[in-house]
């Protein structure tokens, strides 16, 4: 495998709300602080949410989903603050996050909603109600015309609030009837709707699936051209990345994320693995596609999330768990030490680990004696020959009973003592 990760990070193009200015260019739509905050523990202060929005706009996200303003004053006042703030903070490549928050298809929740992002340069409100049978008829209560009457209406009534830039989700649509999805998007497209936001709630579509769904109402929703298309796609299956993934090569040209993947129950497609898969492969399999985050700086986001949320990343997690790209245990540490940095396909530096991260490979009972050697050495140690075979056996006699690196540490500080 080679090293691809140092890629440049190519120009942003400009923003308007309904217009792809370059067709390889994929908008990034964080919602850690919307969605994120659904999972279960993981509220956060207001304070907090200002801190996160700022990373946010540092790591370069074009969509911030502030929050939901009708479901408390908290999170009301929270969408306001960063409007005011980060939504009107310019970075140095003269950068402005959109500010974006949630409303049903009410005018209590779009008057809300109005009220709180209306501050930062670029608002936007974000409408949703449900397209799937099973939500129309036992959440809604409502027919087809109904959803169709109120989701046109809504998105108008946004419009006319003095909101340019209105996103329409049809929830569940993972799971609704095609012929209607095409029809609801046409529809509120027609009412002034700029982004469509294609939202597989319950994770249930498969990647094969959710790209042809993303084709399909390319092909067949009149007016589709003039708009942005979306993936929401959340994880119950583990599909999330993927389905996203697919969903950009089929069209889309936004997608909706989350800083370590945090979400409702499975949670959301992770910010950094879809940013890195498209970094990564885009250039070679994925049509060219790229997004305009400064992958630096992932790490500093992801920690700063699992600090405030307490959503603790396993340390197998992709991208930014603790054995994910640094380290390696066992059989295949000689390769990477031999192979100086070009074994792994991400360059550590690239997500924004520092050399501390960096120590490389992980000491444990599969580790073998280069492995050791090199931990040695780095510690200041230069032992070779008989004294290493000694030392090796002797680390490995304790290995068999500890579990944990620290605990081969702590052995290792013994073995040099
Ligand atoms: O999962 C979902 O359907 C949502 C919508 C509001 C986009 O979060």
């Amino acid at each position: 495998a080679t090293i691809i990760c140092s890629l440049q990070r190519r120009p942003r193009p400009e923003y308007v709300p309904n217009h792809i200015s370059d067709p390889l260019y994929v908008r990034v739509f964080d919602t850690t602080l919307r969605d994120g905050e659904q999972s279960p523990g993981a509220t956060m202060t207001v304070e907090q949410k200002l801190k996160i929005a700022h990373q946010l706009a540092n790591l370069g996200v074009d969509i911030i989903e502030a929050g939901f303003p009708v479901s408390s004053n908290k999170d009301r006042q929270a969408v306001q603050l960063i409007a005011e703030e980060v939504g009107n903070t310019v970075d140095e490549d003269g950068h402005v996050p959109v500010i974006c928050a949630l409303a049903r298809c009410s005018k209590n929740d779009i008057d809300a909603a109005w009220e709180a992002v209306k501050h930062a340069r670029k608002p936007r409100i974000h409408t949703f109600i449900g397209t799937s049978n099973i939500h129309m008829a036992y959440k809604l209560n409502m027919t087809k015309g109904e959803v169709l009457e109120k989701a046109t209406s809504m998105v108008r009534y946004a419009r006319a609030l003095g909101c340019n830039d209105v996103e329409f989700s049809p929830e569940d649509a993972g799971r609704a009837d095609k012929e209607f999805l095409y029809q609801i998007l046409g529809e509120v497209i027609k009412a002034g709707a700029t982004t469509l936001n294609i939202a597989d709630t319950v994770g249930y579509t498969v990647p094969r699936e959710f790209g042809k769904l993303i084709a399909d109402i390319k092909s067949n929703t009149p007016g589709i051209d003039n708009v942005i298309i979306s993936t929401h796609c959340q994880n119950d299956l583990g599909q999330a990345t993927a389905n996203t993934i697919e969903g950009a090569c089929a069209g889309a040209r936004q997608i909706e994320v989350t800083i370590n993947g945090i979400g409702e129950r499975a949670g959301n497609a992770a910010l950094e693995e879809v940013v890195m898969t498209l970094k990564c492969r885009g250039e070679d399999v994925l049509e060219g596609l790229y997004t305009g985050i400064n992958t630096q700086r992932i790490v500093m986001a992801s920690k700063m999330v699992e600090e405030y949320t307490g959503l603790y990343v396993q340390p197998h997690k992709a991208i930014v768990g603790d054995n994910a790209i640094a380290r390696q245990t066992g059989v295949r540490q000689d390769v990477m030490i031999n192979c100086k940095g070009r074994y792994q396909i991400i360059d550590p530096k690239d997500i924004g680990l520092t050399r501390d991260h960096e120590a490389g490979v992980a000491l444990g009972k599969l580790s073998g004696r280069s492995a050791l050697k090199e931990r040695l050495h780095q510690l200041g140690y230069m032992i070779k020959g008989e004294e290493l075979d000694d030392v090796f056996m002797r680390f490995k006699a304790v290995c068999e009973h500890k579990k944990r690196e620290g605990d081969a540490y702590c052995m290792l500080r013994k073995v040099k003592a």
